[in-house]
């Protein structure tokens, strides 16, 4: 006999199953109903893309290390999609003159990253994506700030369980050039280094940190950056007014400014150590933590972006928004029972269940299940042409609403018999009179 193939999914790939699906959809469209409170329209990008507009502003490491590449037939370098961004900024360059600003625009791709498969990291993933550009303003942030809250929260999360851990990149370069004195060139492998900081357990990136600056003072700083989370306490002597000058600074103080007088104060955290890994933002960072004891680990996250259009065109639109991996927001509402426990089932209780009494007189029920559908009502087909009682009790079994038979009798009167099972009563009206209202009267006693 011939080996068998195996069947289980490639590494870091997952079949997802019926009740698998029935969760997902449960998730994302409580958020797509958030995305419509919003007006946030969606928007679809290509699963492929030339791997350079990824290389240019995305991050050296996703690329070379955590991306899926290959040459094509034509000889072309692509990538398939590991996040979003720059495709929704090359699609917005292409049309962005025609479009009213701002544009808020929401995306649920599946992306994919090369990475080692761990509880929440996949290699395949369902990332939601909502993103607002057009108009530089903090109250964009707001917006951004706001539909993260109203995800957590329309699913039941309170403040406890989670926090929005926010920053600024032009506050950060601030606190370099004013008062860490960090030389320019360092910068990016600062910001490297600071998002490193909850990847890696607390002795292997001390060691990490010594490896890659070899300077004691530095690696101090980083450390103490990543502890600091009252920005009118920073721990250092003699502040130059230059700091408190920076559009960084500045910045930072109007957004908690506005937090306050918004109600989002509660859920939001200012945190010196969260820069994000991702190359092309240049304003507020913030990644979103579950705020458990016991996984204290970031959910998602987001930021502004300045630059990243001009990639494609001369015209700069600056843009802020978030991806959330579907996977860990999952984790996030199983930790806290916040998916009902019956979403993974299918629920038949609106269900028509149509028997077929014999081969002879099964299209006869076909037929009418056409009838029913157009009227708008669920219905299975029982194509056994078994015994009635038996396909009667499959029906109980599943508690679908109704079982409909059209029998020699049924056929004989031109009717059909419709039986339902909640109640146990039954009807038997002509079918050239059936119509939804009978259909519901019926139903419904
Ligand atoms: P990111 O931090 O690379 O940002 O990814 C955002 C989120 O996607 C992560 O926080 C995580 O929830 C999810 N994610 C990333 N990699 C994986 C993986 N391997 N398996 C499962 N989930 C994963 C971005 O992608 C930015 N483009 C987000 C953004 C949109 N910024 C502005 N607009």
């Amino acid at each position: 006999m011939k080996e068998k193939f195996n069947n289980q999914p490639l590494r870091g790939m997952a079949d997802r199953f019926p009740p698998d699906m029935r969760e997902e959809y449960y998730i994302i469209n409580k958020i797509r109903d958030i995305s419509k409170n919003y007006v946030y329209e969606e928007y679809e990008t290509p699963l492929l893309e030339p791997m350079e507009i990824y290389a240019a502003k995305s991050s050296a490491e996703l690329i070379t290390e955590q991306s899926f590449t290959f040459t094509s037939k034509g000889g072309d370098e692509l990538i398939l999609r590991p996040e979003l961004t720059p495709s929704l900024a090359r699609m917005i360059s292409r049309k962005s003159q025609e479009m009213k600003k701002p544009i808020r625009w929401f995306s649920v791709p599946t992306c994919y990253r090369y990475e080692r498969p761990q509880r929440g990291r996949a290699r395949s993933f369902k990332q939601i994506n909502f993103d607002i550009l057009g108009e530089i303003s903090l109250l964009e942030e707001i917006e951004i700030f706001n539909i993260s809250v109203d995800i957590f929260t329309s699913f039941g999360a309170i403040s406890d369980q989670f926090q929005i851990y926010y920053n600024n990149r032009r506050l950060i370069d601030a606190i370099f050039k004013f008062i860490l004195k960090i030389p320019n060139n360092l910068y990016w492998k600062v910001y490297k280094a600071l998002d490193k900081s909850d990847k890696m357990e607390d002795e292997e990136y001390q060691k990490y940190l010594m490896d890659t600056f070899n300077d004691n003072k530095l690696v101090k700083n980083i450390l103490q950056l990543n502890e600091i989370n009252d920005i009118e306490n920073l721990p250092y002597d003699n502040i130059p007014n230059e700091f408190y000058n920076s559009q960084g600074y500045k910045e930072i103080k109007q957004l908690q400014k506005l937090l306050k007088e918004t109600n989002l104060e509660e859920y939001c955290t200012f945190s010196a150590g969260v820069v994000r890994g991702l190359d092309y933002y240049t304003g507020t960072v913030y990644e979103v933590y579950d705020m458990g004891e016991e996984n204290r680990r970031a959910i998602f996250g987001g930021g502004r972006y300045d630059d990243l259009l001009t990639l494609f065109s001369n015209e700069q639109i600056s843009g802020i928004g978030f991806g959330m991996g579907l996977l860990s927001f999952k984790l996030f509402l199983r930790t806290y029972n916040l998916i009902p426990e019956n979403v993974k089932e299918l629920d038949y209780s609106n269900i028509i269940y149509v028997t077929t009494f014999n081969e002879k007189l099964a299209p006869l029920s076909i037929k009418l299940s056409q009838k029913l559908r157009n009227m708008g009502f669920e219905c299975l087909i029982d194509y056994s042409c078994g015994k009635l009682g038996n396909q009667i009790s499959k029906a109980n079994e599943l508690n679908c609403k109704a079982v409909v038979i059209i029998g020699p009798k049924e056929q004989e009167g031109n009717s059909v018999t419709i039986k339902n099972l909640l109640t146990n009563t039954q009807e038997t009206p002509k079918l050239k009179n059936l119509n939804r209202k009978i259909l519901e009267d019926i139903l419904e006693k």
